[in-house]
């Protein structure tokens, strides 16, 4: 319950997809977060040599396909031909590295997105592709269909709030250091979620984000006891790569 007595429901946030369960960042991963009922999904978007938009974590593909290489380095053309899924279990193979496009096409308005724009600074421009891609879908505006950006690069999110206004942004942090008054008042300037690690949670940070009017989502949820943890925290979102873990009752 908040403040008002009201009950709060707590969104959940299937990390890359329901990863402890599919591979992370494929559309079984996805598709299994809607089943799980999720509220969102969580992607990482990159960008390949020639320009697409595609969601993967790493910035190489080695971990999480059966190629080598820099995201960076390889056509959209390279990409699309990796298996994405025998990794994590051969049921799997088969299962490709997703294009931005097509979770979009898939997803809006049946799940939440939680875009995270991963390590930005090595895709210059990739702000405005974000942006324009979202504008074409109609997808910018608030609330509309659950659409939120974030990423650990603030000034990214600077400018992806300047290009897309009335979109939520959300800054990610491990660190401490930027828990302080200021600094979470100078995030509070152009975002609309501070999302830290969990190992820097407490009460007292929850009640000073919401005093800003932001709101609090933090990660990565894989044991039944750092769910319950955030739970009781009382933060906005758990993002996890078990839904289940997440009381759907809360
Ligand atoms: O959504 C938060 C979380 O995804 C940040 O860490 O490394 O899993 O992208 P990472
Ligand atoms: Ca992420």
């Amino acid at each position: 319950t908040d403040s008002t007595g009201e009950l709060r429901k707590v969104d959940n946030v299937a990390h890359r997809g329901a990863s402890g369960y599919a591979p992370e960042n494929t559309i079984a991963a996805f598709d299994k977060a809607v089943e799980m009922k999720a509220d969102y999904i969580e992607i990482d978007v990159q960008r390949s040599k020639d320009g697409e938009l595609v969601i993967i974590h790493d910035t190489t593909v080695d971990r999480t396909t059966d190629g080598t290489g820099k995201v960076n380095d390889l056509t959209f053309e390279e990409l699309e031909n990796l298996d994405a899924g025998s990794w994590k279990g051969e049921q799997f193979s088969g299962e490709k590295i997703p294009t931005f496009e097509e979770v979009l096409n898939r997803y809006h308005g049946k799940v939440g997105i939680l875009i995270e724009l991963k390590a930005p600074e090595l895709y210059p421009g990739i702000e405005e592709s974000v942006a324009q891609e979202l504008k074409e879908k109609h997808l910018e505006k608030p609330q509309n269909e659950k659409i939120i950006i974030q990423s650990f690069n603030f000034e990214s999110m600077k400018k992806m709030n300047d290009l897309l206004p009335k979109t939520p942004i959300g800054v990610l942090t491990s660190s401490r250091a930027h828990t302080t008054k200021q600094a979470l008042q100078d995030f509070s300037a152009y975002a609309d979620y501070f999302n830290p690690n969990y190992g820097i949670v407490t009460k007292e940070l929850v009640n000073q984000v919401h005093s800003l009017d932001m709101k609090i989502g933090s990660w990565t949820v894989r044991s039944q006891e750092s769910a319950d943890f955030l739970l009781e925290m009382g933060v906005d979102a758990i993002i996890t790569d078990y839904p289940d873990y997440v009381d759907p009752r809360n």
